[in-house]
C-alpha cells in the first residue's frame, strides 16, 4: 500500500465516507479539519503568548520609566540622557543575543521547554530591576529582560506555527504581536500609576503566570515526530484536536515530510532552494520590517504629540498604544481570509505615503522655527513649536503618525513573524529563525542609535523620506518575493519552494 492510501485509510478508519459533496471532491485535509476541535489548542495558544506581552511589557517599561529614573530624588539610580539612552536601547542588544540562543535552544529541548526557560530572565530581570540599588543593576536587568525577549520573539512563533492548522495559523501565529502590542501599551497605562520599581514587579506577572501555565501544555507533535517520538507526538495531538480527529492521519503526514528533510542542520543544506530561498526572505522581512522606521517614529510619538500642543503626553503615549493593538487585532481577525501578501501591500503603501507626508510636515515647518521638539530631541535640548504657522499643520503630523501606525499594525508588524514562523523546513527552523531575528533586533539597535545621527545628515524631512522610500521597496519586495502562506499546510509551503508540486 502507498503512502496515499495508508494516510485515506486512517481518515476512512475513522468512519469518513464523504470525499464527494455537493462542491465536489473534498481534500482529505478539509475531511480531517472538519473532524478537529480547537478549544485546547486556543488555550495552548493564549498561554503560549503570555511570552511575547511579557516582551511587550519590556518593550514599553522604558516609556513611563525612564522620566521617572530621571527625576529621581535617589541619586544612586538617577540617570542623565546619555544613560537614559542606554536603558532604553541595551534590550535591544540583549535580545539580538537571545535570538541566536533561542535558535539553539528550540532544537536542543525543544519548543516546550525553551519557552519556559525564557519566563526566568524575564523575572529576574524585572526582580534586579525592582530591586536596584545602582546603576549596573538597572542595565542587568535590561540586558536579561532583553534576551528573554529575544529568546521569546523566536520560540513563540514556531511553537505556535507547529500546533496550529492551516484553517486558524494566521490568526494565531498574528496573536504574537498582538499580545507584543497589548504588553507595550499595558506598560504605558500601568506606568501612569505606578512608579518604576512597582511597574517592573508588576511586569514580572505574565512571565510568572508562562512558566506556570507552559507546565500544562505539550510540546509541539512536530518536535516530537522528529525526535522519533510517535506515541507522545499523538498524545500531543490529541489534546490539541479533540477527541473525535484521527490524528494518525496528520502523524503520518507530518512524518512523511520529516523524511524529505533529514535530521539537524548542516552548512551543505544552504545550498538547497528550499532552504536559501525562505531564508533570504525572512531575513529581508526582518530588515524591511526595521527599515520602516517603526522604533524611530513610536520613539518619537510623545514628541509629536507635544508639538501638537497635546498636553498630556502620557495619555499621548496610551493613545499610539491603543491604536497599536487595535489594528493588530483587526489583522488577526482577517489574517485568514485576506492573505498575508494583501496585508503586507496595504500595510507598505499606507506606510509609504503617511511617512512622505510627515517629511513634508518637517519640510514646511522646519526653518520658520529650529526649536521643534522633535528637532530638539536630536540635539538633546527640550523645546517645542509654541505659538506659530506650523501650529495649524499639527494635525498633519498627528494624523500621518496615526495611519502610519495603524498600517504597521496592519501587515509589517505581525506578518514577518508569522511568516518567519512558516517558511522554514523542521531540520533548519531554529539556525534559519535565530539568523532573522538576529537581523531584526540588530536592526532596530542601529536604527534606534542611529536616528539622531540621521537627523543631523539628512533633516527631519530627509529622514522621513527615506522611511518612506525603504516602505515603497518594502511593496515591490513583497509583489516579487513573499510567497503567500495563507490556507497552506506548512509541508506545502516547503513544497513550493522546493519546487515539487504540494500533495
Ligand atoms: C517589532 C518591534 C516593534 C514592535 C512594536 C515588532 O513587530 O519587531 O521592533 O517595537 O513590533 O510595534
Amino acid at each position: 500500500m502507498d503512502i496515499q492510501d495508508e494516510r485515506r485509510r486512517l481518515l476512512d478508519a475513522e468512519g469518513t465516507d464523504e470525499y464527494e459533496t455537493v462542491t465536489g471532491v473534498r481534500s482529505e485535509q478539509d475531511i480531517y479539519l472538519d473532524k478537529v476541535q480547537n478549544g485546547k489548542l486556543y488555550l495552548a495558544v493564549f498561554v503560549s503568548v503570555l511570552g511575547p506581552l511579557s516582551f511587550g511589557f519590556v518593550l514599553g517599561y522604558s516609556s513611563p520609566a525612564i522620566p521617572d529614573l530621571i527625576t529621581t530624588n535617589d541619586d544612586r539610580v538617577r540617570l542623565n540622557d546619555d544613560q537614559a539612552s542606554w536603558f532604553g536601547s541595551i534590550v535591544t542588544l540583549g535580545a539580538a543575543v537571545g535570538g541566536l540562543l533561542g535558535g539553539w535552544l528550540v532544537e536542543r529541548i525543544g519548543r516546550k521547554l525553551s519557552l519556559m526557560f525564557c519566563s526566568l530572565p524575564f523575572v529576574f530581570g524585572f526582580a534586579m530591576i525592582t530591586a536596584a540599588q545602582n546603576l549596573w543593576m538597572l542595565y542587568v536587568g535590561r540586558a536579561l529582560t532583553g534576551l528573554a525577549s529575544g529568546v521569546t520573539s523566536l520560540v513563540v512563533p514556531v511553537y505556535i506555527s507547529e500546533i496550529a492548522h492551516e484553517r486558524v495559523r494566521g490568526t494565531m501565529g498574528s496573536c504574537v504581536q498582538l499580545m507584543v502590542v497589548t504588553g507595550i501599551c499595558g506598560a504605558y497605562v500601568a506606568g501612569t500609576y505606578l512608579g518604576w520599581r512597582w511597574l517592573a514587579l508588576c511586569c514580572s506577572l505574565p512571565p510568572t503566570l508562562l512558566i506556570v501555565g507552559m507546565c500544562f501544555m505539550p510540546e509541539t507533535p512536530r518536535y516530537l515526530l522528529s525526535q522519533g517520538k510517535r506515541r507522545e507526538a499523538e498524545e500531543a495531538l490529541r489534546f490539541l484536536r479533540g477527541p473525535d480527529a484521527p490524528v494518525q492521519w496528520e502523524c503520518a503526514r507530518i512524518e512523511e515530510a520529516c523524511d524529505h528533510q533529514g535530521a539537524g542542520f548542516k552548512v551543505s543544506d544552504l545550498l538547497e532552494p528550499c532552504v536559501y530561498k525562505p531564508l533570504a526572505i525572512g531575513v529581508l522581512l526582518m530588515f524591511f520590517q526595521q527599515a520602516t522606521g517603526i522604533n524611530a517614529i513610536m520613539f518619537y510619538a510623545e514628541n509629536i504629540f507635544e508639538d501638537a500642543h497635546f498636553d498630556n503626553r502620557a495619555l499621548g503615549t496610551v493613545i499610539v498604544g491603543l491604536t497599536q493593538v487595535f489594528f493588530t487585532g483587526i489583522a488577526a481577525l482577517i489574517m485568514d481570509r485576506a492573505g498575508r501578501k494583501v496585508l503586507l501591500c496595504i500595510s507598505g503603501v499606507a506606510m509609504t505615503i503617511s511617512a512622505a507626508v510627515f517629511g513634508v510636515f518637517f519640510h514646511l515647518t522646519t526653518g520658520q522655527h529650529n526649536n521643534t521638539s522633535v528637532r530638539a530631541m536630536a540635539s538633546g535640548v527640550e523645546g517645542s513649536l509654541g505659538a506659530g504657522p506650523e501650529v495649524d499643520l499639527a494635525w498633519l503630523a498627528l494624523a500621518s503618525m496615526g495611519i502610519f501606525i495603524a498600517g504597521f499594525a496592519l501587515g509589517w508588524g505581525p506578518i514577518p513573524w508569522l511568516v518567519m514562523s512558516e517558511i522554514f523546513p523542521s531540520n533548519v527552523k531554529g539556525f534559519a529563525s535565530a539568523v532573522c531575528v538576529l537581523t531584526n533586533w540588530g536592526n532596530a539597535f542601529i536604527i534606534t542609535k542611529c536616528f539622531q545621527d540621521l537627523l543631523a545628515l539628512l533633516t527631519n524631512a530627509g529622514t522621513f523620506w527615506l522611511f518612506s522610500s525603504m516602505c515603497a521597496i518594502n511593496v515591490v519586495f513583497t509583489i516579487a518575493f513573499v510567497p503567500e502562506t495563507k490556507g497552506k499546510t506548512l509541508e506545502q509551503i516547503q513544497d513550493n519552494f522546493r519546487g515539487t508540486p504540494a500533495q
